[in-house]
């Protein structure tokens, strides 16, 4: 008889979107006249920079002439946009990264759940707490997280680092020894932000232990302040521990385009084999390269013009993110993130959990958020906003949060 990978049982519940989006349709589907604001998920709202679509009306027209048609795109990602990122997101910030370190595909999530495949299923990960569930949630289907506490909401062989407000929504360096250091900086979902000497501890730790850190920097064009790395490999020897996971979701609002890349450095390895070469026969064998137009539309990103407008458009959500954290602090709520983030991490007022406060600003304020304790057990108590709505949007929704 044909089984089943028994781990995907183990899976308790479906993905925290999918579940935030069924709970938003049943009560709109029961409310239809209600104007329900949505800062649940992280989805941008700004329309493609005129750069960006520029660069795919091109590309299209490219792809219907014999002379320019385009067909499977290299695995690893055209030259062109390597070579564009790697002078970019890294050379220009100081970081000694090649483009052939750098693997394109259709988005940091698949990447951030698809990593995990090259390293042994015996491997021991570390996770932030609260943390975004695709790292955990991967694992889970891998087999490696051991049994689940529905009580605790942990697994057994999981290495949880809390994250809570006495200690500024940053992990300490865990007591257990992990093979694998999952991080995400700005972070999501608290908006905490790691500053250079901090990520260096890590980096050093990581290094004397023999870790690799798996480090998500999704959110990096959000961050205002000096002393935040934009990547790990600002780093000193961080070539030597880190593989980075890199979105064009949230800063250039590709969340419906798809593109993203993970650099994996050529001497980083593993008990004599390098990830490179892993990575790269895992990305030949599973995938054919994210589509050529998106591919040129990513290169716009890094044009004159796309850096112009795509500043616009951070500067708009960062305006967001100003108001909802000035909003609710105003409002007497405790709040923290915002500043190098998109996202607001505000503590449930009266003692609420998580998803009684979810319940109580749809059905109250129609307004949509993400319950804390959906992103770990650390996460109770807290609720996420999201700056990637419209100006005029934020602005209601915070009006009607004050005026519950
Ligand atoms: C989030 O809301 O946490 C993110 O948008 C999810 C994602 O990027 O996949």
């Amino acid at each position: 008889m044909v089984k089943i990978n028994d781990n995907y049982s183990k899976l308790p519940g479906s993905y925290l979107f999918s579940t935030i989006g069924k709970k938003v349709r049943e009560y709109s589907g029961l409310h239809p006249d209600k104007k329900i604001i949505r800062l649940g998920i992280g989805d941008v709202t700004l329309p493609l920079a005129p750069a960006i679509i520029d660069s795919l009306h091109s590309a299209v027209d490219e792809m219907g002439k014999a002379e320019t048609f385009k067909g499977y795109a290299p695995d690893l990602g055209y030259e062109f946009l390597r070579e564009a990122i790697a002078e970019n997101d890294y050379r220009l910030r100081g970081c000694q990264i090649a483009a052939d370190e750098i693997f394109v595909s259709d988005g940091a999530k698949c990447d951030s759940g698809n990593i995990q495949e090259i390293f042994s299923t015996d491997s021991c990960i570390a996770v932030c707490d609260p943390v975004y569930p695709v790292y955990v949630d991967s694992n889970v289907m891998a087999g490696r997280t051991g049994d689940y506490d529905s009580d605790m909401g942990t697994w057994s062989d999981v290495i949880y680092m809390p994250c809570t407000a006495d200690n500024g929504f940053l992990p300490a360096l865990p007591k257990e020894t992990p093979d694998l250091i999952y991080l995400c900086f700005p972070n999501n979902p608290t908006g905490a932000a790691v500053t250079k000497a901090r990520l260096q501890e890590w980096v050093d730790y990581a290094l004397k232990v023999g870790a690799v850190i798996l480090y998500d920097a999704a959110y990096e064009a959000y961050i205002t302040q000096d002393d935040v790395p934009h990547s790990i490999y600002e780093c000193q020897g961080a070539r030597g521990c880190a593989i980075e996971l890199r979105s064009f979701s949230k800063n250039a609002g590709f969340t419906g385009l798809r593109l993203g890349f993970t650099v994996v450095p050529k001497e980083l390895e593993c008990g004599g084999a390098l990830l490179h070469s892993l990575w790269a026969r895992r990305h030949g064998t599973k995938y054919n390269g994210a589509p050529y137009i998106v591919q040129r539309a990513g290169e716009a990103v890094y044009s004159e013009a796309g850096k112009a407008q795509l500043a616009e458009q951070i500067a708009y959500y960062r305006k967001n993110a100003d108001y909802i954290y000035n909003g609710l602090k105003e409002a007497g709520y405790t709040v923290s993130g915002g500043v190098n983030s998109p996202y607001v991490w505000l503590k449930t007022p009266e003692g609420m959990t998580s998803w009684a406060f979810f319940d109580h600003l749809l059905e109250r304020a129609n307004v949509v958020g993400t319950p804390g304790s959906g992103f770990g057990p650390s996460g109770e108590g807290y609720f996420r906003l999201t700056a990637f709505g419209s100006y005029e949007n934020t602005v209601e929704a915070v009006d009607r949060i004050k005026a519950l």
